[in-house]
Protein backbone atom coordinates (compact mmCIF):
# COMPACT_ATOMS: atom_id res chain seq x y z
CA UNK A 1 0.00 0.00 0.00
CA UNK A 2 1.31 3.48 -1.16
CA UNK A 3 0.58 6.52 1.30
CA UNK A 4 -0.99 9.24 -0.17
CA UNK A 5 -0.41 12.89 1.10
CA UNK A 6 -3.35 13.86 2.02
CA UNK A 7 -3.46 17.68 2.11
CA UNK A 8 -4.06 21.35 0.37
CA UNK A 9 -1.71 21.32 -3.00
CA UNK A 10 -1.50 25.46 -2.49
CA UNK A 11 -2.14 27.88 -0.24
CA UNK A 12 -4.79 29.27 -2.63
CA UNK A 13 -6.57 26.05 -2.42
CA UNK A 14 -6.43 26.26 0.87
CA UNK A 15 -7.94 30.47 0.96
CA UNK A 16 -10.61 29.30 -1.02
CA UNK A 17 -11.68 26.32 0.56
CA UNK A 18 -11.58 28.03 3.57
CA UNK A 19 -13.75 31.22 2.30
CA UNK A 20 -15.96 28.46 0.72
CA UNK A 21 -16.48 27.29 4.46
CA UNK A 22 -16.76 30.56 5.50
CA UNK A 23 -19.66 31.93 3.27
CA UNK A 24 -22.53 30.30 3.06
CA UNK A 25 -25.90 30.92 4.77
CA UNK A 26 -25.09 32.89 7.38
CA UNK A 27 -23.54 35.55 4.68
CA UNK A 28 -26.10 35.67 2.20
CA UNK A 29 -28.91 35.31 4.34
CA UNK A 30 -28.79 35.71 8.36
CA UNK A 31 -26.31 38.93 7.91
CA UNK A 32 -28.42 41.19 5.84
CA UNK A 33 -31.79 40.59 8.05
CA UNK A 34 -29.92 40.59 10.97
CA UNK A 35 -28.03 44.01 10.36
CA UNK A 36 -31.17 45.73 9.20
CA UNK A 37 -32.66 44.26 12.50
CA UNK A 38 -30.09 45.40 14.74
CA UNK A 39 -29.10 49.04 13.88
CA UNK A 40 -28.38 49.10 10.57
CA UNK A 41 -24.40 50.24 10.35
CA UNK A 42 -24.38 50.66 14.04
CA UNK A 43 -24.70 46.56 13.69
CA UNK A 44 -22.06 46.36 10.79
CA UNK A 45 -19.72 48.41 12.76
CA UNK A 46 -20.16 45.77 16.24
CA UNK A 47 -20.10 43.17 13.60
CA UNK A 48 -16.74 44.52 12.11
CA UNK A 49 -15.11 44.73 15.65
CA UNK A 50 -16.25 41.24 16.48
CA UNK A 51 -14.59 39.95 13.31
CA UNK A 52 -11.55 41.89 14.49
CA UNK A 53 -11.46 41.47 18.03
CA UNK A 54 -12.66 37.92 18.46
CA UNK A 55 -13.13 36.19 14.98
CA UNK A 56 -9.39 36.78 13.47
CA UNK A 57 -7.91 35.82 17.27
CA UNK A 58 -9.82 32.82 17.03
CA UNK A 59 -9.30 31.90 13.62
CA UNK A 60 -5.65 32.30 14.02
CA UNK A 61 -5.69 29.80 16.91
CA UNK A 62 -7.80 27.27 15.49
CA UNK A 63 -5.71 26.78 12.11
CA UNK A 64 -2.86 26.37 14.48
CA UNK A 65 -4.57 24.07 16.24
CA UNK A 66 -5.16 21.86 13.65
CA UNK A 67 -1.46 22.43 11.24
CA UNK A 68 1.03 21.81 14.31
CA UNK A 69 -1.43 18.25 15.07
CA UNK A 70 -1.44 17.31 11.52
CA UNK A 71 -4.52 15.45 12.70
CA UNK A 72 -8.36 15.44 13.72
CA UNK A 73 -9.53 17.55 16.39
CA UNK A 74 -9.19 15.15 19.14
CA UNK A 75 -5.77 14.51 18.52
CA UNK A 76 -5.22 17.82 18.34
CA UNK A 77 -6.22 18.86 21.48
CA UNK A 78 -4.83 15.76 22.86
CA UNK A 79 -1.49 17.28 21.66
CA UNK A 80 -2.04 20.16 23.91
CA UNK A 81 -3.13 18.44 27.01
CA UNK A 82 -4.59 14.80 27.17
CA UNK A 83 -7.08 15.70 29.39
CA UNK A 84 -8.65 18.63 27.29
CA UNK A 85 -9.35 15.69 23.95
CA UNK A 86 -12.75 15.59 24.98
CA UNK A 87 -12.82 19.12 23.33
CA UNK A 88 -12.34 17.71 20.62
CA UNK A 89 -15.08 15.16 20.38
CA UNK A 90 -17.72 18.28 20.62
CA UNK A 91 -16.02 19.85 17.41
CA UNK A 92 -17.10 16.94 15.84
CA UNK A 93 -20.31 16.23 17.19
CA UNK A 94 -21.11 20.02 16.35
CA UNK A 95 -20.41 20.13 12.77
CA UNK A 96 -22.70 16.60 12.50
CA UNK A 97 -25.73 18.41 13.95
CA UNK A 98 -25.21 21.41 12.02
CA UNK A 99 -24.89 19.09 9.17
CA UNK A 100 -28.36 17.78 10.04
CA UNK A 101 -30.44 21.64 9.94
CA UNK A 102 -27.94 22.94 7.08
CA UNK A 103 -28.70 20.42 4.79
CA UNK A 104 -32.72 20.89 5.17
CA UNK A 105 -32.29 24.22 4.48
CA UNK A 106 -29.82 23.46 1.30
CA UNK A 107 -32.19 21.64 0.15
CA UNK A 108 -34.42 24.41 -0.04
CA UNK A 109 -32.23 26.67 -1.77
CA UNK A 110 -31.80 23.76 -4.20
CA UNK A 111 -35.46 23.60 -4.60
CA UNK A 112 -35.64 27.23 -5.30
CA UNK A 113 -33.61 27.41 -7.87
CA UNK A 114 -35.46 25.19 -9.68
CA UNK A 115 -38.71 26.56 -9.41
CA UNK A 116 -37.39 30.14 -10.06
CA UNK A 117 -38.09 29.32 -13.90
CA UNK A 118 -41.47 28.58 -13.02
CA UNK A 119 -43.98 30.99 -12.73
CA UNK A 120 -45.71 31.75 -9.37
CA UNK A 121 -47.78 34.90 -9.07
CA UNK A 122 -46.37 37.15 -6.58
CA UNK A 123 -49.70 36.67 -4.20
CA UNK A 124 -49.02 32.84 -4.26
CA UNK A 125 -45.87 32.75 -3.06
CA UNK A 126 -46.58 32.45 0.16
CA UNK A 127 -48.76 28.94 0.10
CA UNK A 128 -45.96 28.20 -2.16
CA UNK A 129 -43.63 27.84 0.38
CA UNK A 130 -46.21 26.23 2.93
CA UNK A 131 -47.13 23.93 0.72
CA UNK A 132 -43.31 22.94 -0.21
CA UNK A 133 -42.15 22.53 3.25
CA UNK A 134 -44.97 20.98 4.26
CA UNK A 135 -44.91 18.19 1.96
CA UNK A 136 -43.91 15.14 3.30
CA UNK A 137 -41.55 13.86 0.46
CA UNK A 138 -39.89 16.46 -1.37
CA UNK A 139 -38.02 18.68 1.21
CA UNK A 140 -36.54 14.99 2.34
CA UNK A 141 -35.68 14.66 -1.70
CA UNK A 142 -33.97 18.02 -1.95
CA UNK A 143 -31.94 17.60 1.17
CA UNK A 144 -31.13 14.29 -0.19
CA UNK A 145 -30.02 15.80 -3.28
CA UNK A 146 -28.02 18.60 -1.46
CA UNK A 147 -26.44 16.13 0.83
CA UNK A 148 -25.13 13.81 -1.51
CA UNK A 149 -23.70 16.56 -3.82
CA UNK A 150 -21.74 17.40 -0.62
CA UNK A 151 -21.00 13.96 0.08
CA UNK A 152 -19.79 13.63 -3.80
CA UNK A 153 -17.47 15.86 -3.30
CA UNK A 154 -15.57 14.80 -0.13
CA UNK A 155 -15.40 11.24 -1.79
CA UNK A 156 -12.70 13.22 -4.12
CA UNK A 157 -10.49 14.08 -0.96
CA UNK A 158 -9.10 16.99 0.12
CA UNK A 159 -6.85 17.80 -3.13
CA UNK A 160 -9.19 16.24 -5.76
CA UNK A 161 -12.73 16.90 -4.02
CA UNK A 162 -12.22 19.99 -1.87
CA UNK A 163 -9.97 22.36 -3.17
CA UNK A 164 -10.63 21.85 -6.87
CA UNK A 165 -14.25 22.35 -6.03
CA UNK A 166 -13.86 25.49 -4.04
CA UNK A 167 -11.86 27.09 -6.91
CA UNK A 168 -14.26 26.65 -9.19
CA UNK A 169 -17.06 27.57 -7.20
CA UNK A 170 -16.18 30.36 -5.16
CA UNK A 171 -15.27 32.30 -8.04
CA UNK A 172 -18.20 31.80 -10.21
CA UNK A 173 -20.20 32.66 -6.75
CA UNK A 174 -18.50 36.09 -6.30
CA UNK A 175 -18.57 36.66 -9.88
CA UNK A 176 -22.54 35.72 -9.36
CA UNK A 177 -22.67 38.00 -6.68
CA UNK A 178 -21.39 41.04 -8.21
CA UNK A 179 -23.68 40.99 -11.09
CA UNK A 180 -26.47 40.85 -8.98
CA UNK A 181 -25.23 43.56 -7.14
CA UNK A 182 -25.21 45.77 -10.06
CA UNK A 183 -28.16 44.97 -11.20
CA UNK A 184 -30.24 44.89 -8.21
CA UNK A 185 -28.34 48.73 -7.42
CA UNK A 186 -29.79 50.02 -10.94
CA UNK A 187 -33.32 49.11 -10.36
CA UNK A 188 -34.77 52.60 -10.00
CA UNK A 189 -37.13 53.67 -7.68
CA UNK A 190 -36.83 52.56 -3.98
CA UNK A 191 -33.09 51.70 -4.08
CA UNK A 192 -31.93 54.25 -1.80
CA UNK A 193 -34.66 53.68 0.76
CA UNK A 194 -33.90 49.85 0.52
CA UNK A 195 -30.12 51.15 1.34
CA UNK A 196 -31.45 53.15 4.01
CA UNK A 197 -33.39 50.11 5.62
CA UNK A 198 -30.55 48.18 5.40
CA UNK A 199 -27.99 50.35 6.84
CA UNK A 200 -29.25 53.48 8.36
CA UNK A 201 -27.32 53.29 11.69
CA UNK A 202 -29.24 53.16 15.01
CA UNK A 203 -27.22 53.15 18.29
CA UNK A 204 -30.06 53.12 20.46
CA UNK A 205 -30.26 49.55 19.29
CA UNK A 206 -27.33 48.37 20.48
CA UNK A 207 -27.71 46.09 23.83
CA UNK A 208 -26.02 42.91 25.21
CA UNK A 209 -28.73 40.64 23.05
CA UNK A 210 -27.63 42.61 19.83
CA UNK A 211 -23.84 42.31 20.70
CA UNK A 212 -24.41 38.15 21.50
CA UNK A 213 -26.17 38.42 17.65
CA UNK A 214 -23.41 40.08 16.31
CA UNK A 215 -20.81 37.40 17.92
CA UNK A 216 -22.70 34.98 16.94
CA UNK A 217 -23.19 35.99 13.61
CA UNK A 218 -19.58 36.22 13.36
CA UNK A 219 -18.36 33.19 14.66
CA UNK A 220 -21.31 31.49 12.51
CA UNK A 221 -19.69 32.85 9.67
CA UNK A 222 -16.55 32.44 10.17
CA UNK A 223 -16.90 28.84 10.53
CA UNK A 224 -15.60 29.03 14.14
CA UNK A 225 -15.91 27.73 17.04
CA UNK A 226 -16.28 24.19 15.26
CA UNK A 227 -14.17 21.69 14.02
CA UNK A 228 -14.29 23.03 10.53
CA UNK A 229 -11.60 25.55 10.58
CA UNK A 230 -8.80 23.16 12.60
CA UNK A 231 -9.32 20.78 10.32
CA UNK A 232 -8.68 22.20 6.96
CA UNK A 233 -5.79 23.68 8.84
CA UNK A 234 -4.60 20.12 9.72
CA UNK A 235 -4.30 19.84 6.06
CA UNK A 236 -1.89 22.58 5.58
CA UNK A 237 1.80 22.94 5.92
CA UNK A 238 4.31 24.94 6.78
CA UNK A 239 4.04 26.97 3.32
CA UNK A 240 1.05 28.55 4.53
CA UNK A 241 0.92 31.95 6.05
CA UNK A 242 -1.65 31.46 8.58
CA UNK A 243 -2.10 35.59 9.32
CA UNK A 244 -2.15 36.40 5.60
CA UNK A 245 -4.88 33.39 5.11
CA UNK A 246 -6.68 34.44 7.99
CA UNK A 247 -7.05 38.29 7.07
CA UNK A 248 -7.88 37.06 3.41
CA UNK A 249 -10.73 34.76 4.42
CA UNK A 250 -12.33 37.24 7.17
CA UNK A 251 -12.28 40.04 4.48
CA UNK A 252 -13.56 38.17 2.32
CA UNK A 253 -16.26 36.85 3.91
CA UNK A 254 -17.55 40.04 5.30
CA UNK A 255 -17.46 41.50 1.84
CA UNK A 256 -19.84 38.63 0.62
CA UNK A 257 -22.24 39.58 4.02
CA UNK A 258 -22.05 43.32 3.45
CA UNK A 259 -22.63 42.76 -0.54
CA UNK A 260 -25.66 40.26 -0.18
CA UNK A 261 -27.30 42.67 1.43
CA UNK A 262 -26.89 45.30 -1.05
CA UNK A 263 -28.70 42.86 -3.49
CA UNK A 264 -31.67 42.00 -1.37
CA UNK A 265 -32.59 45.23 0.45
CA UNK A 266 -32.81 47.45 -2.70
CA UNK A 267 -34.77 44.69 -4.43
CA UNK A 268 -37.23 44.58 -2.29
CA UNK A 269 -38.00 48.14 -2.35
CA UNK A 270 -37.53 48.49 -5.91
CA UNK A 271 -40.34 46.27 -5.91
CA UNK A 272 -42.49 47.81 -4.07
CA UNK A 273 -42.69 44.65 -1.85
CA UNK A 274 -41.05 46.55 1.73
CA UNK A 275 -44.11 45.98 3.76
CA UNK A 276 -42.86 41.89 3.58
CA UNK A 277 -41.60 40.18 6.20
CA UNK A 278 -38.00 41.11 5.99
CA UNK A 279 -36.52 38.81 8.40
CA UNK A 280 -35.59 34.99 8.72
CA UNK A 281 -36.95 31.97 6.72
CA UNK A 282 -39.80 34.46 5.04
CA UNK A 283 -37.28 36.96 3.29
CA UNK A 284 -35.62 34.20 1.78
CA UNK A 285 -38.60 31.99 0.31
CA UNK A 286 -41.36 34.08 0.52
CA UNK A 287 -40.33 37.98 -0.12
CA UNK A 288 -37.46 37.33 -2.22
CA UNK A 289 -39.36 34.60 -4.79
CA UNK A 290 -42.16 37.39 -5.14
CA UNK A 291 -39.48 40.09 -5.69
CA UNK A 292 -38.13 37.82 -8.47
CA UNK A 293 -41.53 37.14 -10.13
CA UNK A 294 -42.61 41.42 -9.96
CA UNK A 295 -39.38 41.31 -12.49
CA UNK A 296 -41.00 40.07 -15.22
CA UNK A 297 -38.69 37.62 -17.24
CA UNK A 298 -35.92 38.90 -16.12
CA UNK A 299 -36.56 37.91 -12.50
CA UNK A 300 -36.41 34.43 -13.56
CA UNK A 301 -32.91 35.03 -14.53
CA UNK A 302 -32.40 36.73 -11.49
CA UNK A 303 -34.16 34.09 -9.30
CA UNK A 304 -32.48 31.53 -10.67
CA UNK A 305 -29.11 33.27 -10.08
CA UNK A 306 -30.13 34.14 -7.13
CA UNK A 307 -30.90 30.79 -5.59
CA UNK A 308 -27.98 28.95 -7.02
CA UNK A 309 -25.34 30.69 -5.95
CA UNK A 310 -27.07 30.59 -2.61
CA UNK A 311 -27.11 26.59 -3.07
CA UNK A 312 -23.54 26.88 -4.01
CA UNK A 313 -22.71 28.75 -0.82
CA UNK A 314 -24.35 26.26 0.87
CA UNK A 315 -22.97 23.21 -0.69
CA UNK A 316 -19.02 24.81 0.05
CA UNK A 317 -20.10 25.09 3.85
CA UNK A 318 -21.50 21.87 3.97
CA UNK A 319 -18.61 19.86 3.15
CA UNK A 320 -16.42 21.62 5.76
CA UNK A 321 -18.76 20.39 8.28
CA UNK A 322 -19.37 16.94 6.90
CA UNK A 323 -15.32 16.96 6.36
CA UNK A 324 -14.93 17.61 9.91
CA UNK A 325 -16.45 13.77 10.83
CA UNK A 326 -15.23 11.84 7.46
CA UNK A 327 -11.49 12.69 9.19
CA UNK A 328 -12.49 11.62 12.91
CA UNK A 329 -14.35 8.34 10.65
CA UNK A 330 -11.01 7.78 8.55
CA UNK A 331 -8.51 8.19 11.35
CA UNK A 332 -10.18 6.93 14.09
CA UNK A 333 -11.81 3.59 12.73
CA UNK A 334 -9.35 3.53 10.05
CA UNK A 335 -11.92 2.97 7.16
CA UNK A 336 -11.71 4.20 3.88
CA UNK A 337 -12.30 7.87 2.98
CA UNK A 338 -15.68 6.27 1.07
CA UNK A 339 -16.83 4.44 4.15
CA UNK A 340 -16.12 7.51 6.22
CA UNK A 341 -17.79 9.77 4.09
CA UNK A 342 -21.21 7.63 3.30
CA UNK A 343 -21.74 6.38 6.88
CA UNK A 344 -22.04 10.16 8.77
CA UNK A 345 -23.97 11.59 5.58
CA UNK A 346 -26.26 9.06 5.30
CA UNK A 347 -27.01 9.37 9.57
CA UNK A 348 -27.21 12.79 9.04
CA UNK A 349 -30.19 12.44 6.26
CA UNK A 350 -31.96 10.16 8.02
CA UNK A 351 -32.12 12.82 11.06
CA UNK A 352 -32.86 15.94 8.81
CA UNK A 353 -36.28 13.98 8.53
CA UNK A 354 -38.19 15.10 11.30
CA UNK A 355 -36.51 18.27 11.00
CA UNK A 356 -37.91 19.07 7.78
CA UNK A 357 -40.95 17.92 9.25
CA UNK A 358 -40.98 20.38 12.18
CA UNK A 359 -39.89 23.11 9.83
CA UNK A 360 -42.46 22.85 7.35
CA UNK A 361 -45.27 21.85 10.01
CA UNK A 362 -44.43 24.19 12.84
CA UNK A 363 -41.73 26.60 11.70
CA UNK A 364 -43.45 27.50 8.89
CA UNK A 365 -47.02 26.41 8.26
CA UNK A 366 -47.61 27.00 11.89
CA UNK A 367 -50.17 24.11 12.43
CA UNK A 368 -48.36 22.00 15.53
CA UNK A 369 -46.25 19.21 14.48
CA UNK A 370 -43.06 18.20 16.20
CA UNK A 371 -41.61 20.65 18.47
CA UNK A 372 -38.73 21.47 21.52
CA UNK A 373 -40.21 23.28 24.11
CA UNK A 374 -41.76 25.70 21.62
CA UNK A 375 -38.91 25.90 19.35
CA UNK A 376 -38.89 23.86 15.99
CA UNK A 377 -35.75 21.30 15.48
CA UNK A 378 -34.05 23.52 13.58
CA UNK A 379 -34.18 26.75 15.58
CA UNK A 380 -33.57 24.53 18.75
CA UNK A 381 -30.53 23.32 17.47
CA UNK A 382 -29.33 27.00 15.89
CA UNK A 383 -29.95 28.27 18.80
CA UNK A 384 -27.68 24.92 20.61
CA UNK A 385 -25.01 25.53 18.86
CA UNK A 386 -24.95 29.02 17.23
CA UNK A 387 -25.70 30.65 21.33
CA UNK A 388 -23.67 27.79 23.44
CA UNK A 389 -21.50 25.60 21.73
CA UNK A 390 -19.49 27.85 19.77
CA UNK A 391 -18.42 30.25 21.55
CA UNK A 392 -17.80 27.90 24.35
CA UNK A 393 -15.55 26.07 21.57
CA UNK A 394 -13.85 29.26 20.69
CA UNK A 395 -13.37 30.21 24.02
CA UNK A 396 -11.66 27.16 24.25
CA UNK A 397 -9.56 27.50 21.66
CA UNK A 398 -7.97 30.51 22.71
CA UNK A 399 -7.31 29.51 26.03
CA UNK A 400 -5.41 26.67 24.55
CA UNK A 401 -3.64 28.67 22.69
CA UNK A 402 -3.00 31.50 25.29
CA UNK A 403 -2.61 29.41 28.46
CA UNK A 404 -2.22 25.49 28.00
CA UNK A 405 0.31 26.29 24.89
CA UNK A 406 1.32 29.16 25.93
CA UNK A 407 1.20 32.35 24.12
CA UNK A 408 4.85 33.12 23.91
CA UNK A 409 6.02 29.68 22.39
CA UNK A 410 2.52 29.77 20.20
CA UNK A 411 3.38 32.35 18.34
CA UNK A 412 6.85 31.39 18.34
CA UNK A 413 5.82 27.91 16.80
CA UNK A 414 3.40 29.72 14.21
CA UNK A 415 6.67 32.12 12.88
CA UNK A 416 8.64 28.83 12.94
CA UNK A 417 6.92 27.71 9.81
CA UNK A 418 9.30 30.34 8.25
CA UNK A 419 6.77 31.50 5.91
CA UNK A 420 4.35 33.38 8.70
CA UNK A 421 5.32 37.00 10.26
CA UNK A 422 3.29 38.22 12.80
CA UNK A 423 5.20 41.47 13.09
CA UNK A 424 3.42 44.27 15.21
CA UNK A 425 0.80 41.91 15.47
CA UNK A 426 2.50 39.30 17.50
CA UNK A 427 1.99 41.46 21.16
CA UNK A 428 -1.45 42.13 20.17
CA UNK A 429 -2.21 38.62 19.37
CA UNK A 430 -0.49 37.35 22.69
CA UNK A 431 -2.34 39.91 24.44
CA UNK A 432 -6.01 39.45 22.87
CA UNK A 433 -5.85 35.46 22.88
CA UNK A 434 -4.74 35.30 26.28
CA UNK A 435 -6.91 37.59 28.09
CA UNK A 436 -9.50 40.15 25.68
CA UNK A 437 -10.56 37.35 23.24
CA UNK A 438 -11.62 35.28 26.00
CA UNK A 439 -13.54 37.72 28.16
CA UNK A 440 -15.13 39.24 25.74
CA UNK A 441 -16.63 36.28 24.91
CA UNK A 442 -17.23 35.14 28.11
CA UNK A 443 -19.08 38.18 29.45
CA UNK A 444 -21.09 38.34 26.05
CA UNK A 445 -22.12 34.88 26.18
CA UNK A 446 -23.19 35.34 29.55
CA UNK A 447 -24.98 38.00 29.20
CA UNK A 448 -26.45 37.28 25.88
CA UNK A 449 -27.91 33.60 27.82
CA UNK A 450 -28.83 35.81 31.27
CA UNK A 451 -31.26 38.13 28.06
CA UNK A 452 -32.36 35.55 26.43
CA UNK A 453 -33.74 33.37 29.09
CA UNK A 454 -35.04 36.49 30.26
CA UNK A 455 -37.43 37.18 27.14
CA UNK A 456 -38.25 33.25 27.19
CA UNK A 457 -37.96 31.30 29.91
CA UNK A 458 -38.03 28.36 27.41
CA UNK A 459 -34.82 29.24 26.43
CA UNK A 460 -33.22 27.25 29.95
CA UNK A 461 -33.85 24.12 27.82
CA UNK A 462 -31.18 25.12 25.20
CA UNK A 463 -28.83 26.43 27.47
CA UNK A 464 -29.41 22.88 29.61
CA UNK A 465 -29.16 20.67 26.16
CA UNK A 466 -26.25 22.58 25.04
CA UNK A 467 -24.10 21.50 28.24
CA UNK A 468 -25.70 18.23 28.35
CA UNK A 469 -23.70 17.29 25.35
CA UNK A 470 -20.56 18.95 26.56
CA UNK A 471 -20.96 16.40 29.51
CA UNK A 472 -21.85 13.77 27.10
CA UNK A 473 -18.75 14.67 25.45
CA UNK A 474 -16.48 14.47 28.27
CA UNK A 475 -17.92 10.67 29.34
CA UNK A 476 -17.79 9.62 25.84
CA UNK A 477 -14.18 10.65 25.93
CA UNK A 478 -12.76 9.79 29.26
CA UNK A 479 -14.48 6.09 28.91
CA UNK A 480 -13.56 5.27 25.23
CA UNK A 481 -11.17 7.71 23.87
CA UNK A 482 -8.49 9.39 25.90
CA UNK A 483 -6.08 6.48 25.98
CA UNK A 484 -6.89 5.43 22.37
CA UNK A 485 -5.13 5.83 19.54
CA UNK A 486 -7.25 8.49 17.82
CA UNK A 487 -5.28 8.72 15.04
CA UNK A 488 -3.98 11.51 12.71
CA UNK A 489 -3.71 12.52 9.38
CA UNK A 490 -1.21 9.92 7.97
CA UNK A 491 -4.02 7.47 9.03
CA UNK A 492 -5.36 8.02 5.60
CA UNK A 493 -4.33 5.17 3.16
CA UNK A 494 -5.13 5.33 -1.02
N1 LIG B 1 -19.95 29.67 7.84
C1 LIG B 1 -21.09 29.05 7.24
C2 LIG B 1 -22.14 30.11 6.97
O1 LIG B 1 -21.91 31.28 7.09
C3 LIG B 1 -21.64 27.95 8.06
C4 LIG B 1 -20.61 26.98 8.44
C5 LIG B 1 -19.94 26.15 7.64
C6 LIG B 1 -20.07 26.76 9.71
N2 LIG B 1 -19.02 25.42 8.32
C7 LIG B 1 -19.07 25.80 9.59
C8 LIG B 1 -20.34 27.32 10.91
C9 LIG B 1 -18.33 25.41 10.68
C10 LIG B 1 -19.60 26.91 12.02
C11 LIG B 1 -18.60 25.99 11.87
O2 LIG B 1 -23.23 29.80 6.59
Amino acid sequence: MKKKSVGFASGIGFILAAAGSAVGLGNLWAFPYKTSANGGAAFVLMYIICVLFIGVVAMISEIFIGRRAQANPITAYKKANKNMGFFGLILIAVPFIITCYYGVLGGYTLRFAISSFSSVDASMVGSDLIAFSTNRIIPVVCTFIFISISAFIILGGVKDGIEKSSKILMPSLFVILIFLVIYCLNLGDGVVEGLKYYLYPDFSQISFRSVLVAMGQAFFSLSLGMGAMMVYGSYTGKEINILKSTAMICIFDTLVALLAGLTIFPAVFAMDLQDSRLSGIVLMFVTLPAVFSKMGFMGKIIGFLFFFMVAIAAITSVISLLEVVTQFFIQKFKISRKKAAMIPAMLCLVISIPIAYSLGDFGIAEVGGLNAFGFDFLTFLDEITNAVLMPVAAFVACITVGWVIGAKKATEEIEADGTTKLGWFKPIFQIMVCYITPLFILIVEIMGIYTSVKANPNYWWIVGFAYGLIALCAIVYFAFLKNKNTGTNADEID
